[in-house]
C-alpha cells in the first residue's frame, strides 16, 4: 500500500491507474474500527483499486466540539489498511486540505437536508462535510465512493450533492456495524467510561423499540418520540432529538405507510452518540 500525503502526488498515482480500474474511495477521519473497515471490504469487492482517505476535518466542528481532542491514530491505521490490502491511502495535512486556512475556504451547502436532525443542533456541521468530501472527490476521482448508513443524514446530504452538482461518482451505503449489544460503531464510543459503556445500546434499543411499534402499523410519531425521549433522560442521557423521518426528504413522514426511518442523537458523558433505523411497513 502506497502513502500519499499531497494532493499532486495522488494526482499522478491517479493517473498511472488510468482508465483500465475501477476506482473506490473509503473516505474517513481514521482511528478506523470494524465498521471502516466493513466500507473497506465493500469497496474492495465491488473495485479493483481502493483508495481509503485518512483526515480530521476541522470544518465540520463546531467552536466547542471535540476537534483537537479527536483520536488519531495514523501509524495504526496504515498498519489495518495495509493488511486490508487497501491500494492506497491518502493522509493529507490541514495545510494541505487548507492552504488558505479553513475559514477562508469555498464551502459548497446542500440546502433543508443540512438543517434538519443532527444539523440543528450542530450548524455548518453538514457544509464542513460536504465541502471535503467533494474535495477528497475531486483528488481521487473515484467510480464509487462507500459511506456508512450509521450517519444516514452525511449519506443522504453526499447523495443529494453529488447528484445535484452532477458528479460522476455512485455514493453506496453499507450498513451500520453493531457491537454484540447493538450499539453501533463509532470512534467516539472511545470516550465512554466503562459506566456509561453500558447504558450506551439503549439508545440502539429505544430506536428498535420504535421501529417495532411502526412495524405494526401504529403511526402516534409524537407520543413514539417523546416516550423514546424521556426513556433516553431516565438512563443518563442528555438527549437531542429521536425523529421518525422519511428516510429520503429527512422530514416527518408524509403518509401511514411507506419506510420510514427513526433516528436519535444523544449526549453521554463526552460522547455524543447518533442512531438510526430503517423500517418498512
Ligand atoms: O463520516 C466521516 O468520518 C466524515 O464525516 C467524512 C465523511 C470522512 C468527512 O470528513
Amino acid at each position: 500500500m502506497e502513502v500519499v500525503k499531497t494532493i499532486h502526488e495522488l494526482r499522478q498515482r491517479r493517473r498511472i491507474q488510468g482508465l483500465h480500474k475501477t476506482v473506490g474511495v473509503v473516505p474517513t477521519m481514521g482511528d478506523l474500527h470494524a465498521g471502516h473497515l466493513r466500507l473497506i471490504d465493500r469497496c474492495r469487492e465491488q473495485c479493483t483499486f481502493t483508495i481509503a482517505t485518512v483526515f480530521v476535518n476541522p470544518l465540520q466542528f463546531g467552536p466547542s466540539e471535540d476537534f483537537a481532542s479527536y483520536p488519531r491514530a495514523l501509524a495504526k491505521d496504515a498498519r489495518e489498511l495495509e493488511r486490508r490490502d487497501v491500494d492506497l491511502l491518502f493522509a493529507p495535512s490541514l495545510e494541505e486540505m487548507y492552504p488558505d486556512g479553513q475559514f477562508e475556504h469555498a464551502t459548497v451547502s446542500v440546502p433543508n437536508l443540512c438543517d434538519e436532525l443532527c444539523g440543528a443542533n450542530r450548524p455548518r456541521h453538514f457544509d464542513g462535510v460536504t465541502t471535503v468530501v467533494i474535495k477528497l472527490f475531486q483528488i481521487t476521482q473515484p467510480d464509487f465512493a462507500f459511506f456508512g448508513e450509521k450517519d444516514w443524514q452525511q449519506l443522504t446530504i453526499i447523495q443529494r450533492m453529488t447528484k445535484q452538482l452532477d458528479i460522476p461518482v455512485e455514493v453506496v451505503g453499507v450498513p451500520t456495524c453493531r457491537e454484540a449489544d447493538g450499539l453501533a460503531m463509532s470512534s467516539r464510543n472511545r470516550y465512554l467510561s466503562p459506566a456509561e459503556r453500558g447504558i450506551a445500546p439503549t439508545l440502539f434499543l429505544t430506536l428498535r423499540e420504535i421501529a417495532m411499534n411502526l412495524h405494526e402499523g401504529i403511526t402516534t410519531y409524537a407520543e413514539l418520540e417523546e416516550s423514546a425521549t424521556e426513556k433516553l433522560r431516565d438512563a443518563g442521557f442528555k438527549p437531542d432529538y429521536v425523529a421518525i423521518r422519511d428516510p429520503s426528504t429527512l422530514k416527518a413522514p408524509a403518509s401511514a405507510d411507506g419506510p420510514v426511518r427513526v433516528f436519535g442523537a444523544a449526549r453521554l458523558g463526552r460522547a455524543r452518540l447518533i442512531d438510526n433505523i430503517g423500517v418498512t411497513r
